[in-house]
């Protein structure tokens, strides 16, 4: 593929997507869906912004370390001291990339920076010279770019890459452009800035008005050549333009695109799901490419027309973003070696034997209670929260619920808290809220239930039920997730572990774009 082939896929899940309220990840978790991303040949992984928190510099330090095959990204504001401490998360990556930016549109130099645009300039040379002295792989940012006055976004731009910048994002920071405006946007910087022909052109767009693919996919046309994404969509506000959108619609319709991802789609879906699982947001079913119904055929029209030949209503195959076909994949004899290598093919590996075992024995208990198991069950229960936080504050010990037509429900709750144990009972509207209310009564959490949601993982009866529960304490919104072919046991494993997250000591963490 020539470069002027070559679409680059930035994935900033760990960052943008980060930053929706409750999706924060822990290192682990980060390095967890690097990993993955890595193995779907994502060219660019944004992994934090590093002088955020400790725990942000620490996990794009562990990213860095991690990752072999993608350049690690680590953010920074146009300022000395974001920029060293990316240097430093960065210093034992493979390849590393330092992304600057500053704000560029009249409303944000006036209000948000109270900067002249001369000096708005000046700072961007400024910030991209310190940059090239970590590394040659540097990435400018225009924030909110969507919303700029062109001649000055000419200026700017010419100026960084003068000043070394390699790739030029342009941010629809608020979501705001229309397909068409932000194509001749590209279009007209193409043709404008001097020197454009020494940096990649890149498009970072955010979904306000559900444009964020539409519009990244514009600009491709008019000559971007890196589009930034997430998994599922995930990212500040409404989300970033979803990765399995832009990534499918440029293969779909390589009639029209002049240019190719190099990424393995067929890991398009694990990693979907790993997104969602370590989130917790749940995917929803009609969600293009990824949701339960992306590849489902409901009328008997259409069922008729596939079954005849698939392209009547397909444009795409599901295996090629990683649905399989045959979806029963192992039961209760299936042995440890076939389990460990379905979940490789499913993108997850296991650290270490413990952890196989642990698993292993997971597997074992669900199989005992349902006898097919299906793809979407392994990779519950690899996510599944209450199994992968071994070092939780609040474990469930039992949980007794008892419901009874004329009677109100009652739950029994028995806990660890710190190695502590504790029982307490509760009555309430239904089994869930009782043994929430029993659980709350022993934990005091203070919190306020935002959100709580099931989704059947497979069909069936005996499927798992998928339950998130979001919490907010103090303005802080945490997720919790669970799975179970007990629902009320999956709502009870949600709601702990929604309860030790709302448990760890937050650092005071700084938002990129709140402040300078
Ligand atoms: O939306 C935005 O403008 C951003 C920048 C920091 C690239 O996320
Ligand atoms: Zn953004």
């Amino acid at each position: 593929m020539s470069s002027n082939n070559k679409l680059i896929i930035f994935d900033t899940t760990l960052r943008d997507g980060e930053q929706s309220p409750g999706a924060s990840m822990t290192k682990e978790e980060k390095v967890r869906i690097a990993k993955a991303l890595e193995k779907m040949k994502v060219d660019v992984i944004e992994a934090g912004f590093p002088i955020a928190s400790q725990g942000d510099f620490e996990g794009v330090q562990m990213v860095a370390r991690s990752i072999t095959d993608s350049i690690v990204c680590g953010l920074a504001r146009a300022l000395d001291k974001d920029i060293d401490r990316v240097g430093e998360a960065l210093k034992e990556a493979k390849a590393g990339r330092i992304h600057t930016f500053i704000a560029t549109s009249p409303i944000h130099m006036q209000h948000k920076l109270r900067m002249q645009p001369d000096q708005v300039i000046e700072q961007a040379v400024a910030a991209v010279k310190r940059s090239r002295r970590y590394t040659d792989d540097v990435e400018f940012s225009a924030e909110d770019a969507g919303r700029s006055e062109l001649d000055f976004l000419c200026r700017i731009i010419e100026a960084v890459i003068d000043a070394g910048a390699t790739t030029i994002n342009i941010p629809d920071t608020v979501g705001y452009n229309l397909p068409n405006q932000f194509g001749e946007l590209i279009k007209q910087l193409i043709e404008r800035v001097p020197n454009i022909d020494k940096a990649i052109i890149s498009v970072h767009c955010h979904n306000d008005l559900g444009m964020a693919s539409a519009n990244s996919l514009a600009a491709v046309l008019n000559g971007a050549r890196q589009v930034e994404c997430t998994i599922n969509g995930l990212g500040e506000r409404a989300g970033n333009a979803s990765l399995e959108e832009v990534v499918m619609a440029v293969k779909t319709r390589c009639d029209l695109f002049s240019c190719e991802t190099g990424l393995d789609t067929t890991q398009i879906l694990s990693c979907s799901r790993l997104v969602s699982g370590i989130t917790g947001f749940p995917i929803q079913p009609n969600k293009a490419i990824v949701g339960a119904n992306a590849f489902a055929h409901e009328s008997g029209i259409h069922q008729d027309g596939v079954l005849k030949r698939r392209e009547t209503y397909e444009i795409m195959r599901a295996q090629d973003v990683g649905w399989s076909d045959n979806r029963m994949v192992m039961g209760k004899h299936s042995g440890r070696n076939a389990f460990r290598a379905r979940l490789k093919e499913l993108g997850s590996e296991f650290e270490t034997e413990e952890e196989l075992n642990a698993a292993f024995r997971r597997f074992k208990d669900l199989a005992d209670k349902k006898h097919e198991i299906f793809d979407e069950d392994l990779q519950a229960l690899v996510t599944d929260a209450g199994a992968i936080f071994e070092n939780e504050r609040i474990k469930l010990v039992a949980l007794k619920v008892c419901s009874e037509t004329g009677e109100r429900p009652k739950a029994s709750v028995t806990i660890t808290l710190d190695g502590e144990e504790k029982s307490a009972s509760s009555v309430g509207g239904g089994p869930v809220d009782a043994a929430f209310k029993a659980i709350d009564s022993l934990v005091q959490s203070g919190t306020e239930l935002q959100l709580y949601s099931v989704n059947n993982i497979t069909s069936g009866t005996d499927a798992q039920g998928e339950v998130t529960v979001r919490l907010e304490k103090a303005g802080r919104i945490v997720n919790g997730q669970g799975a179970d072919t007990d629902i009320v046991i999956a709502s009870v494993k949600a709601y702990i572990n929604a309860c030790n997250k709302m448990l760890e000591p937050v650092t005071d963490k700084h938002h990129p774009q709140a402040d300078v």
